[in-house]
C-alpha cells in the first residue's frame, strides 16, 4: 500500500524551513495570504467565529492588511469550555488524526484536534525548536514532559522525532528510574519542566551522583514560569545551558516560541504558523512592539482546530528578533495574569517570589506559597526549604529575617516564612504548584 501524502490546505507549505533566510517582508506577506486562509476557514466552518464575526460586522473578505486582524473579536478559555467537546473543530472527525487536552484547574477540560497535516506542521516547528536549543540529529533526548493527553510529552516526541533525535519516552514521575536511565542511557538533551528537573536535581543527590557529571548538556525547558535566577540554578547544577520553549494546547502544544542557545535573550515566535498581538489586558486594544501586556495568538496554518485571537492570559512584550531576524521575539514569560495574588494592595507574581528566595544563597528554589485570611487581613506564609548542604537548625530565624527583609526590599509587602527541612516541600511530576490559597476556606468556615 502507498503511503498516504497530506497536502496542507494553507498557501506557502514549503515556507516552514525557511524561516532563516527570510526577510520580514517575505515573512509578513506569507502571514497576510495565510491568516486570510485561516480566518476564511475559521468563519466558514465554526459556528463561534462566524456568529462572532457577524455581531462585530467583519467579514474575513476586510483583512487586507496584517493589522485589520485587530477588528476581529478575541477568543477566550471559557469559549472553549461553552464548545465543549468537539464545537470548535473545523473539519470532520474522521479528518482528525489526534486529539489533546487539558484538564484545567477547574471544571470541564478543554480539547483540541489536530490533522495529519496539522501534526506534520507541528513536528515541524518543534523540530525547528529543539535545533534553535542546540539538538543536532543523532542526539538522544530524554522526555520527561509528561506523555497522554497533555500536548508536552507527545508534542516533544514527534519534533524530536523529526529532528532525528533518538527519543527516550520517559513521561513524569518515576524519579528514581529517570536518574538511572540518564546514567545507562547518557541521553544529551532533555525536556522537561523546570520544577521537575529540580525533582531530578535532588534525586541525583540522593543516590551520591555528581550531576555536573551527567551526559546532559541541553535542556528545554517550559509549560509553566520559570524565571533566570532558576535558569542560573539548573546550569550550574548541571553544566549544561538551559533554554525556555513555550506553547499552549489551546493554540497547538509546545514549540510556539523557542529561547536559543546562543543568545538566550527571550523567545523567538514561530511567525509563519502563529501570528502574536499584544494587548491591554483591561482594555483589549493592541499596544505598540515593546509595551507589555498580555499574549495574544491566532493561527495561520492550523486545520481541524483553528484559533483567532485567542486571548492566553500570558503576559510579556514582543521584541525584535536577533538569531532569526524576520521574527520577533517574545520576552520570557514571568506571569499569567491568573497567577497574580493581590496581598493588601500589592500585586504579586510568584516568579517574584522565587527571584528573591534565590537571591539568598542558602536557599533552595523550592517553595510554596500559601495564602490565609485572618480577622480582616490577608496573609502570605512562603514554605522554604535550604539547600540540603546548608542545612542548620540553629540558623532558622535569623535566615526567616533574611527573607523577610529581601521580599519586603524587592516586592514591598511583608510575608511570614515557615523553614522546613530539606525535602519537605512536596516536588512536582510536571507542572508545579506554587501557590496554595486558603483563604476561601477560612471565610467559609466563618460564614
Ligand atoms: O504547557 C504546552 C507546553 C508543554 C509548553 C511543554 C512547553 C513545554 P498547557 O498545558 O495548555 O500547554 O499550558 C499552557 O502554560 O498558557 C502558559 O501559562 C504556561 N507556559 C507554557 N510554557 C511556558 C513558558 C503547555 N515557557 C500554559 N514560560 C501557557 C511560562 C509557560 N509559562
Amino acid at each position: 500500500m502507498n503511503a498516504t501524502v497530506y497536502t496542507p490546505a494553507y498557501p506557502h507549505p514549503e515556507a516552514i524551513h525557511d524561516i532563516a533566510v527570510l526577510s520580514r517582508d517575505e515573512l509578513m506577506f506569507i502571514q497576510l495570504e495565510r491568516m486570510k486562509w485561516s480566518l476564511r476557514h475559521a468563519y466558514e466552518n465554526v459556528a463561534l467565529y462566524r456568529n462572532r464575526c457577524i455581531a462585530a460586522g467583519v467579514h474575513p473578505d476586510d483583512l487586507c492588511s496584517l493589522s485589520d486582524l485587530a477588528r476581529f473579536p478575541t477568543t477566550t478559555k471559557a469559549d472553549l469550555r461553552d464548545t465543549y467537546p468537539f464545537g470548535m473543530f473545523a473539519v470532520p472527525q474522521e479528518r482528525l488524526a489526534r486529539m489533546h487536552g487539558s484538564s484545567g484547574t477547574t471544571g470541564k477540560p478543554i480539547v483540541v484536534g489536530y490533522t495529519h497535516a496539522d501534526l506534520d506542521m507541528w513536528a515541524g516547528i518543534v523540530g525547528r525548536s529543539i535545533r534553535a536549543a542546540g539538538g543536532r540529529p543523532g542526539m538522544k533526548l530524554h522526555n520527561a514532559y509528561g506523555y497522554g493527553l497533555f500536548t508536552g510529552g507527545l508534542g516533544m516526541h514527534l519534533g524530536a522525532e523529526r529532528m532525528g533525535c533518538t527519543v527516550i519516552p520517559m513521561s513524569g514521575g518515576m524519579t528514581e528510574r529517570q536518574v538511572q536511565l540518564i546514567e545507562d542511557f547518557k541521553p544529551q538533551i532533555i525536556t522537561v519542566t523546570p520544577s521537575y528537573m529540580l525533582a531530578l536535581l535532588d534525586e541525583f543527590r540522593r543516590q551520591g551522583l555528581d550531576p555536573r557529571a551527567s551526559s546532559i548538556k541541553y535542556g528545554i525547558f517550559g509549560a509553566e514560569p520559570w524565571t533566570n535566577s532558576m535558569r542560573e540554578e539548573i546550569e550550574q547544577a548541571f553544566d549544561m545551558h538551559a533554554v525556555d520553549i513555550y506553547g499552549l494546547s489551546e493554540v497547538v502544544g509546545p514549540g510556539v516560541a523557542q529561547e536559543f542557545i546562543e543568545t538566550k535573550d527571550g523567545l523567538h515566535f514561530w511567525e509563519d504558523h502563529f501570528y502574536p498581538e499584544i494587548i491591554n489586558p483591561e482594555t483589549g486594544v493592541p499596544v505598540a512592539d515593546g509595551e507589555p501586556g498580555e499574549l495574544v495568538i491566532t493561527s495561520l496554518s492550523k486545520e481541524a482546530f483553528p484559533i483567532v485571537r485567542y486571548r492566553t492570559r500570558d503576559l510579556t512584550r514582543l521584541l525584535p528578533g536577533t538569531m532569526v531576524p524576520a521574527v520577533r521575539r517574545i520576552e520570557k514569560i514571568m506571569a499569567r495574569s491568573d497567577d497574580m495574588i493581590i496581598l493588601r494592595g500589592v500585586n504579586i507574581f510568584p516568579t517574584q517570589v522565587e527571584a528573591a528566595l534565590l537571591h539568598c544563597k542558602w536557599c533552595s528554589a523550592h517553595f510554596q506559597i500559601e495564602l490565609t485570611h485572618e480577622g480582616r487581613m490577608d496573609n502570605m506564609t512562603i514554605h522554604v526549604e535550604p539547600r540540603p548542604e546548608a542545612w542548620n537548625p540553629e540558623e532558622t530565624s535569623h535566615r526567616s529575617r533574611e527573607i523577610i527583609k529581601t521580599i519586603k526590599n524587592t516586592i514591598g509587602v511583608s510575608v511570614q516564612v515557615s523553614m522546613k527541612e530539606p525535602g519537605m516541600i512536596p516536588r512536582s511530576n510536571g507542572k508545579v504548584t506554587r501557590v496554595i490559597d486558603n483563604r476561601a476556606k477560612a471565610s467559609s468556615i466563618l460564614a
